[in-house]
């Protein structure tokens, strides 16, 4: 089975994501937080993101979520998409604040965004 490589820019993390396996999915099995994580169904919004580089499948998403447009532009819910080249991506969601400043990397967030 294909593994591809995820890359959060917003904290530097990055992680394995097995074919068959959507972002966040990945993510979560081990124990990593750079992504904030709700329903893991399509239905909260806030896992959503921005791929700005690589290549992903995704499932049906609500347009609520990500607009035909917004998905146009390399936005999609990491629960819904599932990566088929090496992916770099930033957050975007509701959560993002949140996530910088706790997430699982907060040492070198600190460092990146000037916090002390
Ligand atoms: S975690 Fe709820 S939409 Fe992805």
């Amino acid at each position: 089975m294909e593994r591809r490589e995820v890359t959060i820019l917003d904290t530097g993390e990055r992680y394995p994501c097995a074919g068959g396996r959507h972002i966040l999915g990945a993510m979560a099995s081990l124990g990593r937080k750079g992504i904030p994580s709700g329903c893991h169904g399509g239905g909260c919004g806030v896992c959503k993101v921005r791929i700005v580089s690589g290549e992903c499948s995704t499932l049906a998403m609500c347009r609520s979520h990500v607009s035909v447009d917004e998905q146009a532009q390399g936005y999609v819910l990491a629960c819904r998409a599932f990566p088929q080249t090496d992916v770099s991506l930033e957050v975007v969601g509701g959560m993002r604040k949140a996530m910088l400043k706790h997430g699982a990397n907060a040492s070198t967030q600190r460092k990146k965004y000037g916090f002390v």
